[in-house]
């Protein structure tokens, strides 16, 4: 069981994360020790790095938060030098406020800079993380110049410590890839968790998840000799998801109910059915 007050929070945001329902998959997952834990939608990571599996493969398709956590894994993005960096900028932010964001996210969008997509992700509105057509980083401003105020600035650097150390001593591989490709040569000792975008919602924050791409995953999950376990929403107060239904019913459900940060106002935040669908319970 995993204690809630012990919960490790990613340094990154995004609209999606499952930080809360992390006792919920350590409590359903079971997961043999010696097996490779697969996560083709790794995210922010907050299920590795609370599941804290021996041997992972950790991919996405969002290079620089995969950039970011190899930077981390190799030592190179240790929390001193994020601390110099969120300092410095920080202080221009407050100097100059959202004219200065501007200029950082068009610096990222030149320069592909994992500790830049930190600064934005961590000063944008929401935290949220979403790319134009042509690939550029698009999210405003928080419109909070103080932003990195210095409690804040630690508390980044504490997220950077403790993902470092859950790293250290595992076989752990961090790829920017297609999901396809985190299938490739699993086993039936491994054991793969989704957690794609959602279909039915609002998406447009990690590009298009269309119907024929959520199917395709629908028959690689039942291929694969791996054992699975699926994130999903499953119905809230005004609609289900007929997805769910339509190809994942074979699988067991376990349900609870999530809590989603997704709008700016409190009027828009409803809550939702999480279904687990596992494999082999
Ligand atoms: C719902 S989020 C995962 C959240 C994660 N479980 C967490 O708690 O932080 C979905 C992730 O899928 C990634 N993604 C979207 N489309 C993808 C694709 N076609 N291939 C690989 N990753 C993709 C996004 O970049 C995003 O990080």
């Amino acid at each position: 069981m995993i204690d809630e007050s012990k919960i490790i929070v990613p340094p990154i945001k995004c609209q999606g994360i499952k930080t809360k329902i992390v006792p919920f998959i350590a409590e359903h997952v079971k997961r043999s020790e010696d097996g490779v834990w697969i996560e083709p939608f790794v995210g922010t990571g907050v299920v590795a790095f609370n599941l804290a599996p021996q041997k992972a493969l950790l991919t996405d398709k969002n290079q620089y938060i995969i950039s970011l956590y190899q930077g981390i894994q190799r030592g190179e993005y240790t929390p001193s030098i994020v601390r110099s960096f969120l300092e410095l900028h920080g202080e221009k932010l407050e100097q100059f406020g959202g004219k200065y964001y501007t200029e950082m996210r068009d610096a990222f969008n030149e320069n592909g800079d994992p500790l830049y997509f930190l600064f934005l992700n961590r000063s944008d509105f929401n935290g949220m993380i979403r790319f134009n057509r042509r690939g550029q980083f698009n999210v405003p401003f928080c419109q909070k110049p103080n932003r990195f105020a210095k409690a804040y600035v630690t508390k980044i650097c504490n997220q950077v410590a403790s993902v470092s150390r859950i790293m250290q001593g595992k076989d752990w591989t961090f790829k920017c890839c297609s999901w396809q490709e985190a299938f490739d040569n699993a086993t039936e000792n491994d054991y793969i968790y989704l957690d794609p975008p959602y279909i039915g919602r609002d998406t447009s924050y990690v590009g298009e998840w269309p119907e024929e791409e959520a199917v395709l995953l629908a028959e690689y999950a039942h291929k694969t000799p791996a054992n699975v376990c699926l994130s999903m929403w499953k119905e809230n107060e005004f609609r289900r998801n007929e997805h769910l239904y339509d190809h994942w019913s074979d699988f067991t459900w376990f349900e609870q109910n999530h809590f989603y940060h997704i709008g700016a106002k409190e009027t828009n935040r409803h809550p939702m059915i999480e279904v687990l669908a596992i494999k082999r319970v």
